[in-house]
Protein backbone atom coordinates (compact mmCIF):
# COMPACT_ATOMS: atom_id res chain seq x y z
CA UNK A 1 0.00 0.00 0.00
CA UNK A 2 1.16 3.50 -0.83
CA UNK A 3 1.39 6.00 1.94
CA UNK A 4 0.90 10.10 0.88
CA UNK A 5 0.91 13.10 2.56
CA UNK A 6 1.38 15.36 -0.52
CA UNK A 7 -1.02 16.40 -2.63
CA UNK A 8 0.98 16.52 -5.90
CA UNK A 9 1.82 13.34 -5.73
CA UNK A 10 -1.42 12.11 -4.33
CA UNK A 11 -2.99 13.46 -7.74
CA UNK A 12 -0.01 12.22 -10.07
CA UNK A 13 -0.81 8.91 -8.34
CA UNK A 14 -4.77 9.18 -9.27
CA UNK A 15 -3.59 10.32 -12.77
CA UNK A 16 -1.34 7.37 -13.35
CA UNK A 17 -3.49 4.70 -12.70
CA UNK A 18 -6.33 6.24 -15.37
CA UNK A 19 -3.63 6.33 -18.08
CA UNK A 20 -3.10 2.79 -17.13
CA UNK A 21 -7.24 2.30 -17.64
CA UNK A 22 -7.84 1.87 -14.34
CA UNK A 23 -10.67 2.94 -12.53
CA UNK A 24 -10.08 5.25 -9.11
CA UNK A 25 -12.47 4.58 -6.33
CA UNK A 26 -12.30 7.38 -3.70
CA UNK A 27 -13.24 6.93 0.22
CA UNK A 28 -12.97 10.07 1.99
CA UNK A 29 -12.75 9.23 5.38
CA UNK A 30 -11.74 11.26 8.68
CA UNK A 31 -10.07 8.44 10.20
CA UNK A 32 -10.43 6.73 13.28
CA UNK A 33 -11.52 3.65 11.14
CA UNK A 34 -14.30 1.22 12.01
CA UNK A 35 -16.08 -1.39 10.33
CA UNK A 36 -18.40 1.44 8.74
CA UNK A 37 -15.59 2.79 6.82
CA UNK A 38 -13.70 -0.70 6.28
CA UNK A 39 -17.71 -1.53 4.43
CA UNK A 40 -16.80 1.71 2.16
CA UNK A 41 -13.40 0.22 1.46
CA UNK A 42 -14.88 -3.45 0.55
CA UNK A 43 -17.30 -2.06 -2.22
CA UNK A 44 -14.73 -0.26 -3.92
CA UNK A 45 -12.40 -3.25 -3.88
CA UNK A 46 -15.55 -5.11 -4.65
CA UNK A 47 -15.98 -2.84 -7.87
CA UNK A 48 -12.88 -3.08 -9.55
CA UNK A 49 -11.54 0.24 -8.98
CA UNK A 50 -8.05 1.21 -7.22
CA UNK A 51 -9.05 2.44 -3.93
CA UNK A 52 -7.32 5.63 -2.75
CA UNK A 53 -8.31 6.21 0.86
CA UNK A 54 -8.32 10.00 2.27
CA UNK A 55 -8.05 10.26 6.20
CA UNK A 56 -8.24 14.13 7.03
CA UNK A 57 -9.77 15.55 10.00
CA UNK A 58 -11.52 18.59 8.54
CA UNK A 59 -11.27 21.63 10.85
CA UNK A 60 -13.33 23.46 8.70
CA UNK A 61 -16.97 21.09 9.11
CA UNK A 62 -16.67 21.59 13.04
CA UNK A 63 -18.79 23.52 14.20
CA UNK A 64 -17.75 23.05 18.04
CA UNK A 65 -13.81 23.59 18.90
CA UNK A 66 -14.38 21.04 21.84
CA UNK A 67 -15.93 18.76 19.15
CA UNK A 68 -12.78 19.00 17.24
CA UNK A 69 -9.81 18.54 20.00
CA UNK A 70 -11.77 15.37 21.01
CA UNK A 71 -12.34 13.94 17.53
CA UNK A 72 -10.56 10.33 17.92
CA UNK A 73 -7.25 10.29 15.77
CA UNK A 74 -5.65 6.46 15.23
CA UNK A 75 -3.37 6.94 12.40
CA UNK A 76 -1.83 3.61 12.79
CA UNK A 77 -4.99 1.41 13.64
CA UNK A 78 -6.03 3.63 10.32
CA UNK A 79 -3.05 2.42 8.57
CA UNK A 80 -3.60 -1.23 9.63
CA UNK A 81 -7.49 -1.28 8.53
CA UNK A 82 -6.52 0.34 5.22
CA UNK A 83 -4.08 -2.43 5.00
CA UNK A 84 -6.44 -4.95 5.76
CA UNK A 85 -9.22 -4.12 3.77
CA UNK A 86 -6.86 -3.77 0.56
CA UNK A 87 -6.41 0.08 0.19
CA UNK A 88 -3.82 0.60 -2.60
CA UNK A 89 -3.04 3.96 -1.46
CA UNK A 90 -3.97 5.71 1.93
CA UNK A 91 -3.55 9.72 1.42
CA UNK A 92 -3.14 11.76 5.00
CA UNK A 93 -2.37 15.22 3.66
CA UNK A 94 -1.57 17.82 6.39
CA UNK A 95 -3.27 20.52 7.19
CA UNK A 96 -1.31 23.11 5.58
CA UNK A 97 -1.75 21.18 2.42
CA UNK A 98 -5.38 21.63 2.27
CA UNK A 99 -5.84 24.21 3.98
CA UNK A 100 -2.97 26.67 3.72
CA UNK A 101 -4.57 29.98 4.98
CA UNK A 102 -6.37 27.84 8.11
CA UNK A 103 -7.40 29.11 10.64
CA UNK A 104 -8.26 32.08 8.29
CA UNK A 105 -11.47 31.59 6.23
CA UNK A 106 -11.02 30.45 2.48
CA UNK A 107 -12.23 33.22 -0.35
CA UNK A 108 -13.62 30.52 -2.07
CA UNK A 109 -16.20 28.09 -0.12
CA UNK A 110 -18.89 25.78 -1.64
CA UNK A 111 -22.36 26.26 -0.23
CA UNK A 112 -24.68 23.90 -1.13
CA UNK A 113 -28.31 25.81 -0.65
CA UNK A 114 -31.67 24.04 0.29
CA UNK A 115 -30.46 20.77 1.27
CA UNK A 116 -27.62 22.06 3.71
CA UNK A 117 -29.77 24.29 5.66
CA UNK A 118 -32.06 21.94 7.20
CA UNK A 119 -31.64 19.33 10.08
CA UNK A 120 -28.09 19.29 11.09
CA UNK A 121 -27.29 22.03 9.14
CA UNK A 122 -29.93 24.10 10.74
CA UNK A 123 -27.76 23.39 14.23
CA UNK A 124 -24.68 23.03 12.77
CA UNK A 125 -23.55 26.40 11.40
CA UNK A 126 -20.97 26.55 8.72
CA UNK A 127 -21.00 22.39 8.66
CA UNK A 128 -21.98 21.48 5.42
CA UNK A 129 -20.19 24.46 3.60
CA UNK A 130 -17.11 22.85 5.47
CA UNK A 131 -17.84 19.40 4.20
CA UNK A 132 -18.73 20.42 0.88
CA UNK A 133 -15.55 22.35 0.75
CA UNK A 134 -13.23 19.65 1.30
CA UNK A 135 -15.01 17.04 -0.50
CA UNK A 136 -14.81 19.44 -4.09
CA UNK A 137 -11.13 19.58 -3.07
CA UNK A 138 -10.47 15.91 -2.78
CA UNK A 139 -12.50 15.62 -6.08
CA UNK A 140 -10.47 18.28 -7.67
CA UNK A 141 -7.30 16.68 -6.60
CA UNK A 142 -8.27 13.05 -7.35
CA UNK A 143 -9.92 13.72 -10.59
CA UNK A 144 -12.49 11.24 -12.05
CA UNK A 145 -13.58 9.01 -9.95
CA UNK A 146 -16.30 6.80 -8.13
CA UNK A 147 -16.32 8.05 -4.33
CA UNK A 148 -18.44 6.10 -1.83
CA UNK A 149 -19.83 7.63 1.52
CA UNK A 150 -21.75 5.89 4.26
CA UNK A 151 -26.02 6.45 4.44
CA UNK A 152 -25.15 6.78 8.28
CA UNK A 153 -24.58 10.31 7.07
CA UNK A 154 -27.46 10.56 5.03
CA UNK A 155 -27.77 14.08 4.48
CA UNK A 156 -24.01 14.82 3.87
CA UNK A 157 -24.71 11.93 0.75
CA UNK A 158 -27.94 14.60 -0.41
CA UNK A 159 -25.39 17.22 -0.24
CA UNK A 160 -22.20 15.47 -2.02
CA UNK A 161 -24.60 14.17 -4.56
CA UNK A 162 -26.28 17.67 -5.21
CA UNK A 163 -22.89 19.43 -5.38
CA UNK A 164 -21.45 17.24 -7.99
CA UNK A 165 -24.81 17.13 -10.63
CA UNK A 166 -24.82 21.35 -9.75
CA UNK A 167 -21.01 21.39 -10.62
CA UNK A 168 -20.98 18.64 -13.05
CA UNK A 169 -18.05 17.21 -11.47
CA UNK A 170 -16.38 14.11 -12.97
CA UNK A 171 -17.20 11.59 -9.88
CA UNK A 172 -19.60 8.86 -9.80
CA UNK A 173 -21.57 8.61 -6.00
CA UNK A 174 -22.10 5.86 -4.09
CA UNK A 175 -24.22 5.49 -1.06
CA UNK A 176 -23.56 2.69 1.06
CA UNK A 177 -25.82 0.92 3.32
CA UNK A 178 -25.30 1.76 7.24
CA UNK A 179 -23.14 -0.83 9.59
CA UNK A 180 -24.50 -1.45 12.77
CA UNK A 181 -23.25 -2.77 15.97
CA UNK A 182 -24.73 -6.45 16.72
CA UNK A 183 -27.16 -3.90 19.61
CA UNK A 184 -27.97 -1.77 16.25
CA UNK A 185 -26.24 1.46 17.29
CA UNK A 186 -24.66 2.76 14.06
CA UNK A 187 -21.01 2.93 13.66
CA UNK A 188 -19.37 6.16 14.26
CA UNK A 189 -16.27 7.47 14.90
CA UNK A 190 -17.58 9.61 18.08
CA UNK A 191 -19.49 6.50 19.66
CA UNK A 192 -15.85 5.50 21.71
CA UNK A 193 -17.10 8.61 23.91
CA UNK A 194 -19.93 7.22 25.32
CA UNK A 195 -19.65 5.63 28.12
CA UNK A 196 -21.81 2.36 29.09
CA UNK A 197 -24.70 3.78 30.55
CA UNK A 198 -24.40 6.29 27.74
CA UNK A 199 -24.23 3.49 24.81
CA UNK A 200 -27.34 2.19 25.79
CA UNK A 201 -29.15 5.20 25.95
CA UNK A 202 -28.14 6.09 22.60
CA UNK A 203 -29.56 2.81 21.68
CA UNK A 204 -32.99 5.04 21.07
CA UNK A 205 -31.81 6.20 18.04
CA UNK A 206 -31.84 3.10 16.36
CA UNK A 207 -34.59 1.85 18.42
CA UNK A 208 -36.75 5.35 17.33
CA UNK A 209 -36.28 4.39 13.45
CA UNK A 210 -37.46 0.83 14.42
CA UNK A 211 -40.31 1.71 15.82
CA UNK A 212 -41.70 3.52 12.63
CA UNK A 213 -41.22 0.77 10.63
CA UNK A 214 -44.71 -0.10 9.39
CA UNK A 215 -46.62 2.31 7.52
CA UNK A 216 -48.30 5.32 8.96
CA UNK A 217 -48.36 9.17 8.85
CA UNK A 218 -45.20 11.62 8.95
CA UNK A 219 -46.76 13.26 12.19
CA UNK A 220 -47.67 9.85 13.64
CA UNK A 221 -43.79 8.89 12.39
CA UNK A 222 -42.56 11.73 14.05
CA UNK A 223 -44.85 11.72 17.01
CA UNK A 224 -43.36 8.27 17.84
CA UNK A 225 -39.76 8.40 17.53
CA UNK A 226 -40.04 11.85 19.83
CA UNK A 227 -41.39 9.67 22.40
CA UNK A 228 -38.80 6.69 22.11
CA UNK A 229 -35.61 9.52 22.31
CA UNK A 230 -37.48 11.55 25.04
CA UNK A 231 -38.48 8.49 27.20
CA UNK A 232 -34.59 7.42 26.35
CA UNK A 233 -33.34 10.60 27.91
CA UNK A 234 -31.57 11.57 24.97
CA UNK A 235 -31.11 15.38 24.00
CA UNK A 236 -33.33 15.66 20.84
CA UNK A 237 -31.67 18.08 17.90
CA UNK A 238 -35.09 16.72 15.08
CA UNK A 239 -37.08 13.85 14.62
CA UNK A 240 -38.20 13.80 10.73
CA UNK A 241 -39.44 12.36 7.72
CA UNK A 242 -38.08 14.04 4.62
CA UNK A 243 -38.05 13.75 0.96
CA UNK A 244 -34.91 11.76 0.08
CA UNK A 245 -34.05 13.77 -2.33
CA UNK A 246 -34.87 17.20 -1.60
CA UNK A 247 -34.66 16.96 2.26
CA UNK A 248 -37.92 18.73 2.36
CA UNK A 249 -40.43 17.52 5.20
CA UNK A 250 -43.20 15.29 4.24
CA UNK A 251 -46.90 16.29 4.61
CA UNK A 252 -49.45 14.14 6.13
CA UNK A 253 -51.26 13.96 2.92
CA UNK A 254 -48.19 12.24 1.55
CA UNK A 255 -47.16 8.68 0.44
CA UNK A 256 -44.71 6.38 -0.38
CA UNK A 257 -40.91 6.09 0.58
CA UNK A 258 -39.41 8.43 2.71
CA UNK A 259 -36.19 9.16 4.60
CA UNK A 260 -36.85 9.22 8.71
CA UNK A 261 -33.66 10.95 10.22
CA UNK A 262 -33.50 11.06 14.37
CA UNK A 263 -30.82 13.20 15.72
CA UNK A 264 -29.56 13.68 19.81
CA UNK A 265 -26.87 14.38 21.84
CA UNK A 266 -25.74 11.60 24.66
CA UNK A 267 -22.93 12.37 26.85
CA UNK A 268 -21.86 15.98 25.01
CA UNK A 269 -22.00 13.44 21.82
CA UNK A 270 -23.77 14.47 18.84
CA UNK A 271 -25.22 11.10 17.49
CA UNK A 272 -27.58 11.17 13.90
CA UNK A 273 -29.15 7.62 12.56
CA UNK A 274 -31.80 7.55 9.73
CA UNK A 275 -33.61 4.40 7.77
CA UNK A 276 -36.19 4.08 5.22
CA UNK A 277 -39.46 4.67 6.17
CA UNK A 278 -43.50 4.42 4.53
CA UNK A 279 -46.31 7.24 4.30
CA UNK A 280 -49.62 6.71 3.93
CA UNK A 281 -52.56 9.05 4.74
CA UNK A 282 -54.71 8.77 7.59
CA UNK A 283 -57.57 7.84 5.07
CA UNK A 284 -56.12 5.16 3.09
CA UNK A 285 -54.55 3.53 6.61
CA UNK A 286 -58.28 3.21 7.42
CA UNK A 287 -59.55 2.01 4.04
CA UNK A 288 -56.69 -0.96 4.61
CA UNK A 289 -57.90 -1.68 8.17
O1 LIG B 1 -17.95 11.72 6.54
C1 LIG B 1 -16.81 12.15 6.82
O2 LIG B 1 -15.99 11.46 7.41
C2 LIG B 1 -16.45 13.57 6.43
O3 LIG B 1 -17.52 14.43 6.54
C3 LIG B 1 -15.79 13.67 5.02
C4 LIG B 1 -16.77 13.25 3.94
C5 LIG B 1 -14.56 12.80 4.96
C6 LIG B 1 -15.39 15.11 4.73
O4 LIG B 1 -14.48 15.58 5.67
Amino acid sequence: MERLDDVNAWRAYADAQRAQGRRVGLVPTMGALHAGHASLLGEAKAAGDVVIATVFVNPRQFNDAADLRGYPRTPEADYAVAEACGVDCLVEPTLAQMWPDYPRPTSTTVSVRGVSEVLEGADRPGHFDGVASVVAKLFAITGPCRAYFGEKDFQQLVVVRQMVRDLALPVDVRGCPIVRDEDGLALASRNVRLSAEGRTRALALSRALGAVSGAGTASGHRRRMLEVLDAAGVEIAYAEVVDPLTLAASGDDEEGERRALVAGVVEGVRLIDNGPVTLVTKESHALSN
